[in-house]
């Protein structure tokens, strides 16, 4: 039988090293303002943004990617789910089983923070990719725009990784947090939904967490 998960066994330390980048990204193009606005909507996202950061610019560390592209993966994960701020709180914490309106409409957060953003103007389209294109998966049978693998940008396979796992390592209202070891397995479940090299570089950054 598993040992049940204690969550303190889960270690921040390489979220905490990556404080500074997050700070600067914070007063960049207004992206504060933007947080600030999740943060008040929604707790829950507004964690779960900052932690999908913190694991995206850990893995572009990893990947040794530039100083700037790293900046660049930090003010993406920190807008990908600004998009939440219009949905409901009560569809966003519900505890059971979404119906299909709910679902639909959760699936349109992706281009409701396009929308935001492309309408503020000023973000690289780079950025405005990675928020309307987080929820694809490499065979297509993703969301909003179900792009295939060749229409899916690197840096969008990226934050899809970090935000997948920092999801299954979360509470959430219908189930409680996984281990890193155990979300990880699950990913590489997912087939050739995900990239797999990527998801190969991606487990140096799990391993740090467990
Ligand atoms: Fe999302
Ligand atoms: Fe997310």
């Amino acid at each position: 039988m598993e040992a049940p998960h204690n969550k303190s066994s889960f270690s921040f330390g390489t979220l905490e090293a990556n404080t500074p980048l997050i700070l600067e990204a914070l007063d960049a193009w207004g992206i504060g303002s933007w947080i600030e606005t999740v943060r008040r909507h929604h707790g829950g996202t507004y964690r779960h943004s900052l932690l999908v950061t913190g694991f995206a610019v850990a893995f572009a560390q990893k990947l040794k990617m530039r100083p700037k592209d790293q900046q660049r993966i930090a003010h993406a994960a920190l807008l990908h789910d600004v998009g939440k701020s219009f949905i409901p709180i009560d569809i966003l914490d519900k505890p059971g089983k979404l119906t299909d309106d709910e679902m639909e409409l959760i699936r349109k957060h992706p281009r409701y923070g396009y929308d935001l953003l492309t309408q503020q103007g000023g973000f690289p389209v780079e950025i405005l990719d990675c928020v309307l294109h987080h929820h694809e998966l490499l065979d297509g049978s993703g969301y909003p725009d179900h792009l295939r693998a060749a229409q899916i940008a690197d840096l969008v396979r990226i934050i899809t990784i970090a935000d997948i796992f920092s999801a299954l390592v979360e509470d959430r209202p219908y189930r409680q947090s996984l281990p890193p070891m155990k979300a990880f397995g699950i990913m590489e479940d997912m087939g050739n939904k995900l990239d797999g090299d990527l998801l190969n570089a991606f487990r140096p950054v799990v391993e740090d967490t467990a």
